[in-house]
């Protein structure tokens, strides 16, 4: 459907395909820690602040695209300072992830 955004999520080397909707979840955390039903994902409740959210994007666009607010000092204290490194509780769902893959990663 015209108004769904579809991306895909990489865990453990398994491709799983995503279909959602804009504000359909508050943030990639939730939709992640929902739909894949990862335990201990996202523990401070999506403030920017706890680092068990990480992931790896590719073909990410716009406005998401950007660190903001506590992501990029959180990130650097785990030594992440790739711009594809990111906090997904700090990422909204928008159509900036049309076509994006997301990768989990064990941090
Ligand atoms: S949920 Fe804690 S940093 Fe993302």
């Amino acid at each position: 459907m015209k108004n769904n955004i579809n991306f895909t999520v990489i865990e453990n080397g398994t491709l799983i395909p995503i279909t959602t909707r804009h504000g359909s979840y508050p943030n990639l955390m939730y939709l992640l820690k929902e739909e894949l039903q990862l335990e201990s994902f996202g523990e401070c409740g999506g403030v920017g602040r706890c680092a068990t959210c990480v992931v790896k994007t590719s073909g990410i666009t716009g406005n998401s695209a950007l660190k903001e607010r506590n992501e990029p000092a959180t990130l650097s204290k785990l030594g992440f300072e790739e711009a594809n490194i990111r906090l997904s509780c700090q990422i909204y769902i928008t159509t900036d992830l049309n076509d994006v893959e997301i990768s989990i990663l064990e941090v």
